[in-house]
C-alpha cells in the first residue's frame, strides 16, 4: 500500500504501529525503489496530468461561472475526453491562461507539462521551474505573476515557502494553485496557506485573502483515479516485473531494501517526535 508514513506526515506514528502490533510488515509501494534510487513504479505523471487539468478547468470555471460552486469532479472513461472537454471550455474564454508547473523535470510535474500543451497552451505560457529556478529561495513573485500554478516537487527536506500570505493579500494575477505535491500536514509544506485535502466532491479551497480576486487551491491526493483506464495501465505494467519477484523477496533487492526501510523507520518512532 502507500501508506504515506514515512515522511512524519500527520498521524504516521499510528499507521507504523499497527504493522508492529499486528507483527506485520509494510513494503511501501512509494518506496520500491531500484539499485540507483529511483521509484519502479509511480502514478506521478497522470497525477501531474489531471492537476493540471484540474487546474485549467478550475480556471475556466472562474472564467466562466464566476462566483458559482465548483461542479463534482468525475472519473473519465480516457484523456481524449477530458482533453477535448478543457479544449471546449478555452475556445469559449478566447484567452489563454499562464501556467506554472513547479518540479516540471519529475514525473508529477512532466505530467502536468504534457497536459497544459495537450490542451493547447502555448509553450510561453508553461512556465516550467525545478531545482535550478528555486535554488535562490523562495517565496517567488514569479508565482504570483501566472493564473495557475501546479505545483509537483518531491519535497525531501525543509525548503522556504513558495507562497505567503502576505504575497495573497497583496496585487495578483495568480488565481488557482494545484497542489499536486500534497504535501498538506508535513510541516515542510512550501505553500503554509492551507492544510486539508481536497476530494472530488468538493475540489477546490477558498484561499481567505484581502484581495478581491479569488484564490482557490486543490489538494487532492489521489489525482490519478480520474484518469483510471491510463493509470492504472501504466502502474500495472511499471510495477509487474518487481511484483513477479515477490514470492522470492529474500534476494529480490526491491523488496529487501523495502523491508529494511520499514524497520528503519519503526526504530525511529522512538527517537522522533
Ligand atoms: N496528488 C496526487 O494524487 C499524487 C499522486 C502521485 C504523487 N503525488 C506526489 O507528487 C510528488 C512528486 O512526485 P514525483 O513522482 O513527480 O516525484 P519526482 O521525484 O519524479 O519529481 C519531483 C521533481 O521535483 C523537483 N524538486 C524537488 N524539490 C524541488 C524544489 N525545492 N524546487 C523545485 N523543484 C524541486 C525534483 O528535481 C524533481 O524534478 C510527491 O510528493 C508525490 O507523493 C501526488
Amino acid at each position: 500500500m502507500f501508506a504515506h508514513c514515512y515522511k512524519r506526515q500527520g498521524g504516521w506514528k499510528d499507521v507504523l504501529s499497527r504493522f508492529v502490533e499486528g507483527n506485520g510488515l509494510l513494503y511501501d509501494l512509494e518506496f520500491l525503489n531500484d539499485e540507483s534510487g529511483r521509484r519502479v513504479a509511480a502514478f506521478g505523471f497522470y497525477a501531474g496530468f489531471t492537476g493540471s487539468a484540474v487546474g485549467i478547468d478550475a480556471w475556466c470555471h472562474q472564467q466562466l461561472n464566476a462566483g458559482e460552486k465548483y461542479p463534482v469532479i468525475t472519473p473519465y472513461p480516457n484523456e481524449d475526453v477530458l482533453i477535448a472537454e478543457t479544449k471546449e471550455k478555452l475556445a469559449k474564454i478566447g484567452k489563454l491562461p499562464k501556467i506554472m508547473v513547479m518540479g516540471a523535470m519529475g514525473r508529477c510535474g512532466s505530467g502536468a507539462v504534457s497536459y497544459a500543451r495537450k490542451a493547447g497552451i502555448p509553450e510561453e505560457n508553461i512556465i516550467k521551474w525545478d531545482m535550478a529556478e528555486t535554488a535562490k529561495g523562495g517565496p517567488f513573485q514569479e508565482i504570483m505573476d501566472v493564473d495557475i500554478f501546479v505545483n509537483c516537487i518531491y519535497l525531501s527536506s525543509q525548503i522556504p515557502p513558495f507562497v505567503t500570505q502576505q504575497q495573497i493579500d497583496a496585487e495578483r494575477q495568480l488565481s488557482v494553485i494545484v497542489d499536486v505535491s500534497c504535501d498538506t500536514t508535513n510541516p515542510f509544506n512550501p505553500i503554509p496557506i492551507y492544510n486539508v485535502n481536497t476530494t472530488f466532491d468538493n475540489a477546490l479551497l477558498d484561499i481567505p485573502s484581502t484581495n478581491a480576486k479569488p484564490l482557490q487551491l486543490c489538494s487532492i491526493d489521489h489525482l490519478p483515479t480520474m484518469l483510471p483506464r491510463e493509470s492504472s495501465n501504466q502502474f500495472s505494467e511499471d510495477l509487474l516485473p518487481t511484483l513477479l519477484q515477490l514470492p522470492t523477496h529474500t534476494s529480490a533487492p526491491v523488496w529487501t531494501r523495502a523491508k529494511k526501510l520499514f524497520n528503519e523507520k519503526v526504530e525511529s518512532m522512538a527517537t522522533t517526535d
